[in-house]
């Protein structure tokens, strides 16, 4: 018996949990159809169901045996639903190093035309990435939980407003977040600092500011409630000025609140009254 599946990442998600508990575990083929799912998620074999409030609480591992990815897909995709997939591809492209940042910068423009001989050349770099942070780590103990850059706040962004802001820009948001902590702790330089948001960051954060906002408090309180948390402070992934990646426990409140304060200033989005 062979499920075959054809969609975004939600459906990914529940189709793949459903096949991993079929009859103990059925085959299945996976047809991503948004860049997201093209470009991230279609790899890592996670499959994941939200609880409640609570984002991934239920999950496998658990690969399909085949992914077919077409890029004239994207082609139809709502211009939210690109971006928000935009920000899994930026974070793996600067996760790669200088070289592939570089890269990027060079392409994006065309990713962006959704030109089909560039999104298939970016999907394949990224997903060869992100294979190099997940091989020997399969289950997501060391070194592959640095794919989670820009997810600590993302996530807690995507959760504290009631998903407004889509899972990828979350994430881009989230690395700008980080970003500003490395640049205050002295591990990114206010050059590198400065080059990435107006070479990558910027321009690429789509999201509806009306009646958004950021609420610190739910975010610490999201923070606090990340699964691989241990101690006392905040874990966050950071990227140093030679795009070497570090994962520190140790934000502390008053870092965060200062940290959220820049953000929302640079982006644009108000902090909650
Ligand atoms: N399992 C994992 O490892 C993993 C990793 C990252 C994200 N995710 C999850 O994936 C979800 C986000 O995935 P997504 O961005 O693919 O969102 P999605 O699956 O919600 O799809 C976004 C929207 O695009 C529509 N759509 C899909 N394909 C289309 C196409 N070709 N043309 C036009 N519309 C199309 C969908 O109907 C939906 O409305 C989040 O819930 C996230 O948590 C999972
Ligand atoms: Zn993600």
């Amino acid at each position: 018996m062979t499920l075959i599946s054809i969609g975004g990442g939600i459906i990914q998600d529940i189709t793949g949990f459903v096949a991993s508990t079929l009859y103990r575990g059925i085959n299945w083929i996976y047809v991503p159809t948004t860049l997201l799912a093209q470009a991230d998620s279609c790899i890592g074999s996670k499959t994941s169901l939200n609880y409640q409030r609570y984002k991934n609480l239920i999950g496998t591992f658990f690969p399909p045996t085949k992914i077919y990815i077409h890029t004239g897909f994207l082609a139809t995709l709502e211009p939210e639903d690109f971006y928000s997939g935009l920000g899994e591809v930026i974070k793996l492209y600067m996760m790669g190093g200088a070289s592939t940042t570089a890269a990027l910068i060079g392409e994006i423009k065309e990713i962006k035309q959704r030109d089909d001989a560039a999104l298939l050349k970016a999907i394949r770099e990224v997903l060869t990435i992100k294979l190099q942070y997940i091989q020997e780590d399969e289950f997501d103990t060391g070194r592959r939980n640095l794919l989670n850059f820009g997810h600590c706040l993302g996530h807690a962004l995507e959760s504290t407003t009631n998903f407004a802001i889509p899972h990828g820009q979350a994430v881009l948001i989230g690395i700008m977040f980080a970003n500003i902590i490395a640049r205050t702790r002295g591990l990114m330089s206010h050059a590198r600092y400065e080059f990435l948001n107006r070479e990558l960051i910027l321009d690429n954060i789509h999201v509806k500011r009306d009646g958004l906002s950021l609420n610190t408090q739910e975010i610490f309180q999201a923070m606090k409630m990340d699964k691989k948390r241990v101690g006392e402070g905040l874990a966050l992934i950071m990227l140093r000025d030679d795009y070497s990646m570090t994962r520190v426990q140790d934000l502390h409140y008053d870092e965060l609140i200062r940290g959220i304060q820049e953000l929302a200033q640079t982006v644009e989005i108000p902090t909650h009254p």
